[in-house]
Order: C-alpha cells, then structure tokens, then sequence
C-alpha cells in the first residue's frame, strides 16, 4: 500500500461508528490507551491488527488504508455509471458497475475519467452484419498504444484488451451498446457515443 494507516482516519471511522476508544479498544483486545496513542500519532496499530480493526469499523482492510469508505449510490446496477480501472504496473484493466476502491500491485487506482474523443484518438465504427467494428488510426507501439476496447449497454460492457504491436481494433455485438470506449496508455480514456442515430 502506498500509505499505512494515521490516527486521524481511525479516529474519524471510530466515531462514526459512534464508538468511543475504550470500546474499540475492547473489540481488539488492546487498550484504550492504545487506541489513543495511534488517533493522536503517538503510535501504530501492529499490522496483525490491520483486518479485525478494519472488520471494527465495518469497511475493507483497502478502504482503511486508503483512508476512505466509499458509499456506492449506485445501487440500480444502471451500467451507464460504469468505471474503469487500470493498473499502471500490470496494465490490469478493472471494471466496476459503480464507485469502488479498487487496488492492484499495491496501488489505490482511480476511476479513470473519460473524455469525449478527439481527433487523435477517434474512434471510427462501422456496422458489419451484427458487430461493429470499431478502428483507430492511433501508434500501436510499446510506448504509446490503446491499450483496450469497450462497449457499454445498459446490460453489460464488452472489453477488448489490445497490446503493443498488435492493431488497434475490436468487434463487438451491436447489442444495444450506448457508447464505445478507448484507452491510450499515454492519454487516458476516451468515449464516442453509439447508438440507433450515430449507427451508418
Ligand atoms: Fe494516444
């Protein structure tokens, strides 16, 4: 993890969780003494204690270090509110039908943020039958390539995983996708709206 844990983060989920630091304590077989020493920097919880303090304070040991609970307000499963996550040590791409905390080689990621595709990265579709197939002119290079394709439904995401040397193109099943997605390793993640009016 890029962090350990600080006192100020305990201390905001304990009393959130409206405990006080005997308690706490109590549920970890430590002292209340303890408890104040690590919410006022005077010390670290051993990391044997990592997982029951987090299972304490009712969030994941991921969210515990990164400092933050996350509340998915998601809760239709509305896939248009999808996230993608990418790994920059592994190249893991991660998806999310809502808000996570996601971690991969030791890193918090973030959702990456699309942007509406400009010219360098156009996503070019064609209908062929019951695909489209989706094309970039865009370097497909070790340093500079896209590095995945998606499709987005109300239903589901289809994801095509490109690399390096390869060519930067994908089929997907016209199936009622919304929007196509693009990700260049050096740019970031770009979208092109899809659907009965933008289809040829
Ligand atoms: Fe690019």
């Amino acid at each position: 993890m890029d962090k350990y844990v600080t006192g100020d983060v305990i201390r905001r989920l304990r009393e959130a969780k409206k405990m006080t630091q005997e308690e706490l304590a109590a549920k970890l077989f430590v002292s209340g003494k303890a408890v104040s020493k690590w919410e006022t920097g005077k010390g670290y919880p051993d990391i044997s204690l990592i997982e029951p303090l987090a299972a304490a304070l009712d969030i994941s040991v991921i969210e515990l270090l990164s400092g933050d609970t996350v509340t998915n307000r998601n809760r239709s499963a509305n896939m248009t509110k999808a996230a993608f996550y990418v790994c920059p040590v592994c190249g893991n791409v991660i998806l999310a039908s809502g808000e996570a905390v996601v971690s991969c080689c030791g890193i918090i990621l973030p959702a990456l943020e699309a942007e509406p595709a400009e010219e360098e990265h156009a996503i070019r579709m064609e209908k062929v039958e019951d695909e489209y197939y989706v094309t970039l002119d865009h370097p497909m290079t070790k340093d500079h390539y896209i590095s995945f394709l998606a499709a987005l439904s109300d239903q589901g995401i289809q994801l095509i995983k490109l690399y390096p040397e390869g060519s930067a193109e994908g089929r997907f099943k016209i199936s009622r996708v919304k929007r196509l997605y693009a990700c260049c390793n050096r740019h970031g993640l770009y979208y092109q709206p899809c659907g009965p009016r933008q289809r040829k």
